[in-house]
């Protein structure tokens, strides 16, 4: 064997070892990342091992109702989307017009657009539009939009939740840099918000599951509204 890489060169080739073997190539999700890339959007999405994470965790919870903050073109939808159980939908936000169009191309090609409701417009908008049509309570919640407002996204989802609703918030360790107290980065502001609001907050039980990969280091905060 060739002497083990070390650091994000080692993390990038386990990924890519467990993807090989987990989540191999799937010719709906790899043409919706090549779309992605074409039409210019961040390359943000879950990776693909993140993408099947979403996809069991949506398995093992059987949500009739998941709400996804942040679409972008539409990756980690379509990973949930093809987990839900019959009769189940996804209402997800985008703000920005040019993702929710690409999103929407991505979501009809890979089938799953019967399934999803896409609205566009900034989510502090679309939250309160959602409590007034009795949208909810949805039994699953993925935020991944802009970090500052977490804080305000979970407060939301608590609102728009039933008691057993889980809750996934991306993107919570961002290299570490979460636990830096004196950060002015309204990205590490705005998580450190949300962790100390759900550490107030009864109604919630949460973990974080630290993940290194070929996005770097990062991970999931996981929460279940228990009462
Ligand atoms: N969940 C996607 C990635 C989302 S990236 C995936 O894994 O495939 C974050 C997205 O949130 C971007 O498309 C960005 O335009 C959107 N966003 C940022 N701020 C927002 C806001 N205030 N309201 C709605 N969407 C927002
Ligand atoms: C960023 C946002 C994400 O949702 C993500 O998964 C990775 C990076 C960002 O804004 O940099
Ligand atoms: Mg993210």
């Amino acid at each position: 064997m060739a002497p083990l890489k070390s650091g994000r060169k080692l993390w990038t080739a386990v990924d890519e070892y467990f993807r090989g073997l987990l989540a191999p190539a799937d010719k709906y999700l790899d043409a919706v990342a090549k779309a992605n890339r074409k039409a210019g959007l961040p390359a943000i999405d879950v990776s693909p091992l993140q993408g099947q994470h979403l996809n069991l965790l949506v398995r093992m919870t059987q949500p009739k109702r998941v709400l996804e903050i942040g679409t972008l073109g539409g990756y980690s939808t379509i990973c949930m989307a093809r987990a839900l159980p019959v009769g189940g939908c996804i209402v997800t936000l985008e703000y920005s017009p040019r993702h929710a169009e690409v999103a929407r191309k991505n979501l009809k090609t890979a089938g799953v657009l019967d399934r999803v409701d896409l609205r566009m417009g900034p989510a502090l908008h679309l939250l309160p539009m959602l409590e007034n049509e009795g949208a909810g309570p949805f039994d699953f919640i993925f935020i991944d939009a802009d970090k500052q407002s977490n804080a305000e996204y979970v407060k939301w989802s608590l609102r728009l939740s039933r008691v057993g609703t889980t809750i996934v918030v991306d993107n919570v360790v961002r290299d570490g840099k979460v636990i830096d107290g004196k950060s002015k980065d309204p990205d590490i502001v705005g998580t450190r918000r949300m962790a100390e609001l759900i550490a107030h907050e009864p109604r919630l039980s949460a973990t974080v599951m630290q993940n290194v990969g070929a996005k770097g280091y990062d991970g999931f905060l996981l929460a279940v509204v228990v009462s």
